[in-house]
């Protein structure tokens, strides 16, 4: 099972419903996914709860990361977790037990700054497990305009994380889909978010599984 976290200290940049529509993409490949949710607002645990049928596993514990995902470790391909803002300890333990963390980063200075505390805790995390990979989501990005590469060039200045290439744009309708539980692929068809979410998708898969050139 690989084992991926979204983390930002930052409240509201995005964690949840990345979480939420990456498992649902995974579950769309015939993947079995877990969604552990830490975050004690529960609110992945509660969007996925309402939908009568649900391709994903959803679990809520913030007490007890490591037993869960044991616990799962043979029946699923991915746990994805969604963690809280401003908890360093279960933030701090979701990333140890983690093979990959995703930072959700949106373009404003304040947004770059406070993603600090977060960055920090994935450098001490490395120098426990050297193969642990941490990577920048470039997230709410405005459509057709110069944000990508701003956002780029400001995290490069900051910081040695690597940025995604895949990234995500502010669209409303990332908002309506999670109000019905759902991910936006099943939400709507022919939205170029569909195509975001699957180019974030694959692009983990690529470096989770190495099989990039
Ligand atoms: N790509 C997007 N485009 C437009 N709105 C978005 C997008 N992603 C998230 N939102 C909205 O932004 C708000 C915050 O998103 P979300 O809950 O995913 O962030 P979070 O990091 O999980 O927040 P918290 O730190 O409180 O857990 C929500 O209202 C959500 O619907
Ligand atoms: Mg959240």
């Amino acid at each position: 099972m690989k084992i991926i976290t979204l983390a930002n200290q930052k409240g509201g940049c995005g964690k949840t419903t990345t979480a939420i529509n990456m498992a649902l993409s995974l579950a769309r490949q015939k993947h079995r996914v877990l969604l552990l949710d830490t975050d004690p607002q529960r609110n992945s645990f509660e969007t996925i709860k309402v939908r009568e049928y649900r391709p994903i596993r959803v679990v809520a514990t913030h007490k007890n990361i490591y037993q869960t995902l044991e616990k799962f470790e043979d029946r699923y391909h991915y746990a994805i977790i969604d963690t809280p803002p401003h908890n360093l300890e279960v933030v701090s333990t979701s990333i140890l037990c983690s093979d990959m963390v995703i930072v959700p980063v949106q373009n404003s200075p304040l947004d770059i700054r406070s993603t600090k505390t977060t960055v920090d805790l994935i450098r001490k995390a490395k120098e426990l497990n050297s193969l642990l990979k941490g990577y920048f989501l470039l997230y709410r990005i405005q459509p057709l305009t110069l944000a990508i590469k701003e956002l780029s060039d400001s995290l490069k200045q900051s910081y040695e994380i690597e940025i995604l290439k895949s990234h995500v744009s502010n669209r409303a309708v990332y908002q309506q889909s999670l109000l019905h539980g759902q991910g936006i692929a099943e939400y709507s068809h022919s939205e170029p978010a569909v195509k975001e979410i699957m180019s974030l998708v694959d692009e983990i898969k690529n470096k989770l599984h190495g099989e990039e050139p």
